[in-house]
């Protein structure tokens, strides 16, 4: 079957612009030299916060000329706002500068990793979180973060999977929107507003290999129905910026490639904002053996839609000769000039280029208790229960001797996990001091660190068995370092690294109660875990408040219902292991030799997608469907009754999915198309009620445009992806 080629247009579709947004673009535009409208598009190499005099100098000596637009990685009020100084007052234009940093989660108080972020299935409070990035960001002189990464990802090889939320498209949809909100406030003009970056696009996360960086090659169904759709929802949410990834699809790199930036983004979906190239993208082109020279290199990018080459240097240094001798048209550059100079007039830069220059609020703004207070809110509401056998957990605060063991029970630096902002270890509470904080004077807290967190060496395992022998109960804090996943953090196993599971099973044996916390960038593999310890507890990188937030959950002050974003495999070999696959001709069955299994072990995860416990119980009934039938641009109402059966309050993550059951295209064997964080007290019922679309039925038919085919769906309502209650309905045809 031949491909319908992406979008087919390549002309810049903008929305109707501001008119005198317009107009004031244009005048500025007609004044600028060649030299100039290239210097906006160059974000200069090596001119940060850590560079020497020298190149601080060179790069002070660019912006005079007006041959730099934006910085990479310097804030502080004082730098940022002498640079701004200098490039209103001494340039010939005066044109602002944009400073851009990576605010991922957070930028001095650390959240949560976005994978744990995302755990959390609250919107809300993810929202919150960029918006507490974005108050201290700015504080600090930065007016443009390079976050939301919204990549879908699939292979917990790929050390990235830490930094977006997951392996599902409308849940990662929910929290680009929710993210892009949070860093761009209700105004971005506001002092306190970042623009935001949707980040990497696209189909960075499809990695052949789960190796960072490596080739992409995939259909034009997976990239529309898996990979786009987060961006997509992220321009409706009015993301400024979007940045280039550094894969390639099917042969052509995404920083030339076109149909996919000028065609798709634009053109199909109107997106009007700036794209930035990602770190040396522009020059890369080079390797990836599309561009001879950087002349090429830099034709090819500009030409695709890359506005901004980020520290290739080849904008500014070749472009300019490669416009005079003709072989790239002026017109290609004064498009993306367009798209900074309106990201700038957008932020308010041109009214007040100093907004970000207000020295006092680095002090006022950063590490405040506020902000604290959400780190810990979004803390505890991250993690994850993946077992409580006997109900280990919650731990009374009156247990007389406690034993804290691991690696990670005292490692401050690893719980801000990677991307950590301006983060300092100092400001951590770390998982021992959290539990010491929270228990009475009459608890005895006994630590063994037991083993580093990837060694060989068990020497330090018998004395982690010897005060397990003297406690009460055991909190084990195992897991990954924060440089184990991130960029190009990428790994073959998914297993506990070193020797932490020998640690784990020996401290098991002591016969007391025991319970795990895991501290990951990633899935684990932990089915010796799963076999042998009775409570384990996700607890990703948990940011600043990591101890406090664990203390909260560990004695049940705080009743934990994160759910996994993302499956877990029993094994790296399962990878990639998603619960939105297709059935395939012979799905897997335990008693048929010839199904879609493996000999060696189950085809099932070790954990589902949105599974998750809690310290009470919930009981779904009555799923009810407003109507039997609705028409193909009908709406349906789905209601579902949840009751907390337990003997505490709690949060339950209601989930709904669904799935077209017979369809010209296979379709996945359900998908998300809701869900939300309830609060119910012990005893209380709730009875939710979601509305489906025309959208949530859609799919992308032969001609790759979106449909909507008659006949049966069903839908699936529970608190995981797997335990659901079914309903059927049919969608007639006109
Ligand atoms: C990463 C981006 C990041 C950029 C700037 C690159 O290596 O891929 O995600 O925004 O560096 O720090």
């Amino acid at each position: 079957m031949a491909l319908v080629p992406f979008g087919g247009l390549t002309a810049e579709a903008t929305k109707p612009s501001d008119s005198a947004e317009t107009a004031f673009v244009e005048s500025l535009l007609a004044r600028m030299t060649l030299e100039e409208k290239l210097g906006q598009l160059n974000q200069p190499p090596g001119i940060g916060n850590d560079t020497g005099p020298k190149a601080k100098a060179a790069g002070t000596e660019q912006v005079r000329k007006g041959q730099v637009g934006s910085f990479l990685g310097m804030q502080g009020v004082k730098l940022t706002c002498d640079m701004q100084r200098i490039a209103v007052k001494e340039s010939r234009l005066g044109i602002p500068l944009l400073f851009g940093f990576d605010v991922i989660h957070g930028y001095r108080t650390v959240f949560p990793v976005p994978l744990g972020e995302a755990a959390s299935f609250n919107p809300v409070a993810v929202e919150k979180a960029a918006r507490v990035g974005a108050v201290e960001a700015t504080a600090h002189g930065i007016n443009w973060t390079y976050a939301p990464m919204v990549d879908v990802a699939r292979d917990p090889r790929w050390g990235r999977v830490v930094e977006g939320s997951g392996e599902d498209t409308y849940l990662g949809e929910v929290m680009a929107v929710a993210r892009v909100h949070g860093f761009q406030g209700k105004d971005l003009r506001a002092a306190d507003s970042v623009l935001a970056t949707a980040k990497h696009f696209v189909a960075y996360g499809g990695a052949e290999a789960g190796r960072d960086y490596n080739t992409v090659d995939i259909s034009e169904r997976t990239l529309r129905e898996v990979y786009l759709p987060p961006f997509h929802a992220a321009v409706d949410a009015g993301v400024g910026s979007i940045m280039a990834s550094f894969n390639e699809i099917a042969g052509v790199p995404m920083h030339a490639n076109g149909p996919l930036i000028n065609g798709v983004l634009r053109g199909e979906w109107g997106f009007d904002g700036v794209l930035v190239s990602d770190y040396t993208g522009v020059m890369e082109l080079m390797n990836h053996r599309i561009a001879a020279d950087p002349t090429e290199a830099g034709r090819r990018a500009l030409e695709a839609g890359v506005d901004i080459d980020m520290v290739s240097d080849i904008y500014r240094k070749d472009m300019p000769k490669a416009v005079r001798a003709g072989k790239l048209p002026v017109a290609t550059v004064d498009d993306a000039v367009r798209r900074v100079l309106r990201a700038k007039y957008r932020l308010g830069l041109f009214d007040n280029p100093y907004r970000n220059c207000d020295e006092s609020l680095e002090k006022s703004q950063t590490l405040t208790a506020d902000h604290r207070d959400a780190a810990r809110t979004m803390a505890r509401e991250s993690m994850v229960l993946l077992k409580n056998k006997g109900n280990v957990l919650p731990l009374s605060k009156q247990v007389r001797t406690l034993a804290v063991i691991g690696p990670l029970a005292d490692n401050p630096r690893a719980m801000l996990g990677s991307w950590a902002g301006m983060g300092r270890p100092e400001d951590v509470v770390t998982p021992l001091a959290g539990i010491r904080a929270a228990v009475g004077p009459e608890t005895k807290v006994l630590y063994a660190r037991g083993t580093d967190i990837n060694t060989a060496d068990t020497t330090g395992i018998a004395e982690a068995v010897r005060i397990a022998g003297q406690a009460d109960a055991v909190l084990l804090m195992l897991g990954e370092a924060e440089d184990m996943s991130g960029e190009a953090n990428n790994r073959t196993s998914l297993d506990l690294p070193g020797v932490q599971e020998q640690l784990a099973l020996a401290v098991q044996k002591s016969g007391k109660p025991v319970a795990a916390v895991l501290f990951n960038g990633r899935p684990l593999s932990i089915n010796s875990l799963q076999e042998q310890v009775p409570s384990i507890l996700e607890a990703w990188f948990p940011g600043v408040e990591a101890g406090h937030a664990l203390a909260d959950v560990l004695f049940g002050d705080y009743n934990p219902a994160g759910r996994l974003p993302i499956t877990f495999p029993r094994n790296v070999g399962q990878v990639p292991i998603y619960y939105a696959h297709k059935n395939t001709g012979r799905p897997p069955r335990e008693e048929e030799r010839y199904s879609s299994k493996y000999l060696d072990v189950s085809w099932k995860p070790l954990y589902a997608f949105g599974h998750g416990l809690s310290y009470t119980s919930f009981r779904y009934d009555a799923l009810r469907l407003s109507r039997k039938k609705i028409p193909a641009d009908g709406t349906l109402q789905v209601e579902v009754t949840v009751t907390n059966t337990g003997a505490r309050a709690g949060d339950e993550v209601v989930q709904l999915y669904l799935r077209d059951d017979v369809a010209s295209i296979t379709r996945p064997v359900k998908q998300l198309r809701g869900f939300r964080r309830v609060h119910l007290q012990a005893g209380q019922s709730q009875t939710l009620t979601f509305t489906l679309t025309a959208n949530d039925l859609s799919f992308y038919g032969a001609d790759m445009k979106p449909i909507v085919e008659p006949g049966s769906f069903t839908v699936f309502a529970g608190g995981n992806s797997v335990d659901n209650l079914e309903a059927k309905f049919e969608v007639t045809a006109r």
